[in-house]
């Protein structure tokens, strides 16, 4: 059986959001984040997988059907790559899509071989390379019945040999969080919404999509509002925070999606706060509540593993705002005494478990309250 550890929400990094298909996405970068990993504290921290997204595999299969990897962006293969990470204690991800071929390019004429139709086949490909994880995404997929296509790829997954993660990126077309996380499928997580982008804007977008789901997510199975934009230079630290914030008070898979090898200290301290991971990783393994969705405050709160509770106050609006939370909408009794860390100060105070604060615009505060 799996440990706890297994079934909490992902954590680690991947490619997309940093190079999208550009040439500079190849061995030698993914081998760079991977030695990132120890050397920034990152693996300390609980990341654990190093992804590869779109346009790692070569145009056309082999002449007997099966994936191989683009020889100029990944001339040592992908066996060698895996590898390369496990040896270092860490997990691979790879990508595909459940169509006739992956989302890039997107012209109609020429595109990467897709799953569809070849579920069995390249599952036991990815088992051979010691693949850990499948981000199978929604492109090309022919109109056929999502819930069809997603069964085939999870069952060849189950019958490759090897234990790989299923991570379903549909974008949330056919409310896969009603059938994503039970059997036959039974995904690690389900992508929620369409896809991220480096602001503000479309932070906010997903965050109110997926916020809303909570009640889908549990251990082992887990919403998934796409992966992180900090450190990609279109927000401020600010919001930033925020986004990190908000992704780990709804227990969402954790994955990096900015180049670690130039990252700059205030985008790496973001990533590596412990206090908020440990909210995102708490082993209750519940997804933040909003109890408050009013004059663009939002409140989130989350019960963790210890009795404790964790609250995120988010204010969504372009101007500063007096905030009061009481104890009692966080679901603690009124007249009572608790500890409140605040989780981006790193503080410990008593207090009677309500808050009371003054947030800039696009800020967060979070606490945890016992
Ligand atoms: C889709 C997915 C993205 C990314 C791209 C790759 O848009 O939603 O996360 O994988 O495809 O082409």
């Amino acid at each position: 059986a799996a440990d706890t550890a297994d079934l909490l929400p992902q954590m680690g990094f991947n490619n997309w959001n940093s190079t999208h298909c550009r040439a500079e996405f190849d061995e030698a970068m993914i081998r760079g984040i991977a030695d990132k990993f120890e050397t920034l504290g990152l693996k300390d921290a609980g990341y654990r997988y190093v992804n590869v997204d779109d346009c790692w595999a070569n145009w056309q299969r082999d002449k007997d059907g099966h994936l191989v990897p683009n020889p100029k962006r990944f001339p040592s293969g992908i066996a060698a790559l895996a590898d390369y990470i496990h040896q270092r204690g860490l997990k691979f991800g790879l990508y595909s899509s459940a169509g006739t071929s992956t989302c890039e390019p997107l012209q109609e004429d020429r595109g990467f071989p897709g799953g569809l139709g070849h579920e069995k086949d390249d599952a036991k490909t990815f088992a051979s390379w010691k693949v850990d994880y499948l981000k199978y995404d929604n492109c090309n997929n022919q109109k056929i019945d999502a819930h069809k296509r997603y069964t085939d790829m999870a069952e060849a997954l189950r019958s490759s040999g090897r234990s790989i993660f299923f991570s379903m990126c549909e974008w949330g077309e056919n409310k896969p969080w009603l059938w994503a996380s039970k059997p036959p499928v039974n995904a690690g997580s389900w992508r929620t919404t369409g896809d991220i982008s480096d602001n503000y804007a479309s932070m906010l977008k997903i965050f109110k999509e997926n916020v809303v789901l909570d009640k889908y997510a549990h251990l082992g199975h887990w919403n998934d509002p796409d992966m992180l934009e900090v450190g990609n230079g279109g927000m401020t630290d600010v919001e930033y925070r925020s986004h990190f914030s908000l992704w780990s008070i709804m227990a969402s898979p954790l994955l990096i999606g900015t180049d670690l090898r130039t990252i700059k200290p205030e985008a790496l301290k973001i990533l590596l706060n412990k206090d908020v991971i440990a909210i995102d990783q708490d082993p209750l393994g519940v997804q933040g509540h909003q109890v408050r969705d009013a004059d663009g405050i939002h409140v989130i709160v989350k019960p963790l593993k210890d009795g404790g509770r964790a609250v995120a106050v988010f204010n969504e609006g372009d101007a500063a705002k007096d905030v009061t939370v009481a104890a009692t909408e966080i679901g603690l009794k009124a007249g009572g005494s608790y500890t409140m860390r605040d989780l981006w100060a790193h503080t410990d105070a008593k207090g009677d478990g309500s808050i009371k604060t003054k947030l800039d615009p696009h800020a967060t505060v979070m606490y945890r309250i016992k």
